[in-house]
């Protein structure tokens, strides 16, 4: 057992590129694991290893079916677009909009060394994307095309909102769906 401090921003660790994980020991067992309670401590969607002072690139991400482990993983493919806010547990309060792929897949190792591909979409396509470049020494403020604070990300979950409400009036057989959307937008999570 073992909660791990969060890294902020003014942190070296953060700044680096990790060293691929080659010995899937009881070490490594013991980082995902303190990894995975310190995610679920701090309500995050994903954390990265430097994120705890931890160079080694292993990544967790919580896909909304539960938390995986990804050892060593490299982005295979990506398709489409996405545009939205974005954060990060090491930048608390802080957000920026992002523009993402819409679809990634992510080849990564299990923590006992055995290769498997993931694909997902929307917003943990967004987290996979966000995870992997913590391991390369990258944070989401270096590539968002705008920053926001938390009163500024009000107003554009607001915004996203009544956008998504108009949509609504045009087109009502769609409402449900765009209901679904508007729930996303409310809770964004640090990463
Ligand atoms: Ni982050």
């Amino acid at each position: 057992m073992g909660l791990r401090k969060i890294l902020t921003v003014s942190e070296p660790s953060l700044h680096k590129v990790c060293k691929p994980v080659e010995v899937f020991d009881r070490k490594l067992h013991k980082l995902l694991d303190d990894m995975r309670e310190t995610l679920i401590d701090s309500n995050g969607v994903g954390l990265a290893a430097p994120q705890v002072g931890i160079l080694r690139r292993v990544v967790l991400v919580d896909t909304g079916e539960g938390i995986l482990e990804l050892v060593n993983p490299t982005l295979v493919e990506t398709d489409g677009e996405q545009e939205g806010p974005e954060g990060c547990l090491s930048v608390p309060g802080r957000y920026g909009i992002v523009t993402r792929p819409y679809v990634v897949r992510v080849r990564a190792q299990d923590r006992n060394g055995n290769f498997f591909e993931v694909e997902d979409e929307d917003l943990t396509a967004r987290c996979f994307c966000h995870e992997l470049e913590h391991l390369d020494g990258h944070l989401f403020i270096e590539r968002a095309e705008k920053m926001l604070s938390n009163e500024e990300l009000q107003e554009y979950i607001r915004q996203m909102e009544e956008e998504m409400e108009e949509e609504d009036e045009k087109n009502t057989e769609k409402k449900s769906e765009k209901t679904e959307e508007k729930e996303k937008y409310s809770s964004p999570q640090s990463e």
